[in-house]
């Protein structure tokens, strides 16, 4: 069967490093004859949880703020895998993906079961040459802790040192290292 992979890109350069990373991982999963969906984040109209609590009583209809993740919540759900993709910002990821992933909390009021199963890739990168001074490490453990309580699988995490948009293409082994994500996201 065609798997589907969601891919959300939280740079607000669209053709930045991050976003490279995505594609490669893109390329590897087409290859593996999956189909994909691209969703730029910083281009949406995305809003901070409030904390209302509404999406966690019992019998929710879902996030109470009406904005662009009503429309992302189905496809996150149909979606086999996702890609999530991030600049450094700041010593963890860039804060529309932080706020993305605060917005999924509501995600089990639309599905039962929303997480499990999922399988997972992350991308990142960053200025610093060091991928535990650049803060990437602390990103990538809040990754693993976040999709290790919702038990959904991280297949792989890629992640290199670029500082200007574009750079990271010179960096050939990451850029393989992507691919093969893509690949081995939709194996099986
Ligand atoms: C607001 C801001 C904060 C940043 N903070 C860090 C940081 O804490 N650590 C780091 O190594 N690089 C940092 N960088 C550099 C970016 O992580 C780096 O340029 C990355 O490749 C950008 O990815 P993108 O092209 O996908 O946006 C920062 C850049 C910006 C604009």
């Amino acid at each position: 069967m065609t798997k589907k992979v969601l891919v959300l890109l939280g740079s607000p350069r669209r053709k930045g490093n991050s976003a490279i990373l995505a594609e490669q991982i893109t390329k590897g999963a087409r290859s593996g004859k999956a189909k994909v969906e691209t969703i730029y984040l910083h281009g949406k109209n995305i809003a901070p949880c409030k904390a209302c609590m509404s999406c966690q009583k019992k019998g929710s209809k879902g996030c109470s703020i009406q904005d662009d993740m009503q429309e992302i919540y189905p496809k996150l759900i149909s979606a086999d895998a996702w890609v999530i993709a991030s600049p450094v910002y700041w010593f963890t990821m860039s804060a529309q993906t932080k706020i993305f992933m605060d917005r999924c909390f509501a995600l089990p009021a639309y599905h039962k079961d929303p997480f499990r199963g999922k399988r997972i890739a992350i991308a990142m990168t960053y200025g610093d040459e060091d991928s535990f001074t650049s803060g990437c490490v602390n990103a990538l453990r809040t990754f693993q802790d976040a999709y290790g309580y919702t038990e959904s699988p991280i297949v792989g995490m890629v992640y290199g040192s670029a500082m200007d948009a574009g750079q990271i293409r010179s960096n050939e082994k990451v850029m393989q290292e992507a691919f093969d994500l893509g690949k081995k996201l939709v194996a099986e």
